[in-house]
């Protein structure tokens, strides 16, 4: 599928957790140049406001009026709520399952649809999440699917929450990430799948310099052809 004329490039980057996809998204995003847009942060923003507002995982209209109403920015790639930094707090293992269970609702990802779409300003955007290949910018010139075995992200999910000083259990992560899992991919409203046209890597043995640079490599082979 080719960029329409008028709308900056995108970049798609979807796949499961620990897929490794922000991190070289990221590293994409600041090697071109692009904006970068971590749409699973919304996820968990909308997440944990409902945690802390106590709005239950089932209340469709509740969490899509939040997720319309909800006052968050970004500062080089972290999230701000309101003005304050929750970087850390939206990474616990309790909102990333709340932020999963709050994905099914098509009420939901229609409310965060609009403000995903904002992202994609000149010169291009590197986007990452669940669908954006599929639903968000169907028209992505490029499109990516992460994966790795569940053992392998579970292990890096580990090393990362190590490195923060944050005690982890890799069986329970394992199991957590098994769950989020089956839920995105099972769930009707935009599922965790690879797009058609989408380029699928295996990263269970790559390092993120290596995916990075073959995800660089397809970006220049679809920019410039020649
Ligand atoms: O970083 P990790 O892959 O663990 O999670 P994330 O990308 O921050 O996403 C957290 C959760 O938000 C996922 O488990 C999905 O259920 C949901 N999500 C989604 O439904 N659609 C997206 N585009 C991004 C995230």
């Amino acid at each position: 599928m080719t960029t329409s004329a008028a709308q900056p490039p995108v970049i798609a980057i979807d796949g499961p957790a620990a897929s490794g996809k922000g991190t070289i998204a990221y590293n994409i995003a600041t090697t071109l140049g692009y904006h970068y847009l971590d749409s699973g942060a919304l996820y968990r923003v909308v997440a944990l406001r409902a945690l802390e507002h106590d709005v239950g995982a089932g209340d469709a209209a509740a969490l899509a009026t939040l997720a319309l109403d909800v006052d968050v920015s970004f500062r080089a790639g972290r999230a701000l709520l309101g003005g304050r930094s929750v970087g850390d707090a939206l990474r616990t293992e309790a909102v990333s399952a709340a932020a999963s269970r709050i994905a099914i609702h098509p009420a939901v990802r229609a409310a965060l649809l609009a403000r995903q779409r904002a992202f994609r300003t000149p010169p291009g955007l590197v986007a990452e999440g669940r669908d954006m290949g599929t639903v968000v910018f169907p028209d992505a010139s490029l499109k990516v699917f992460l994966t790795a075995t569940a053992e392998a992200r579970a292990e890096r999910r580990y090393k990362q929450l190590i490195d923060k000083g944050i005690p982890a259990n890799i069986d329970g992560l394992l199991r957590d990430i098994r769950e989020r899992d089956l839920r995105d991919s099972t769930r009707a409203a935009a599922p965790l799948v690879p797009a058609p046209d989408a380029v699928l890597l295996d990263t269970t043995d790559l390092t993120i310099a290596e995916v990075t640079d073959a995800v660089l490599a397809l970006h220049c082979v679809r920019h410039d052809p020649a």
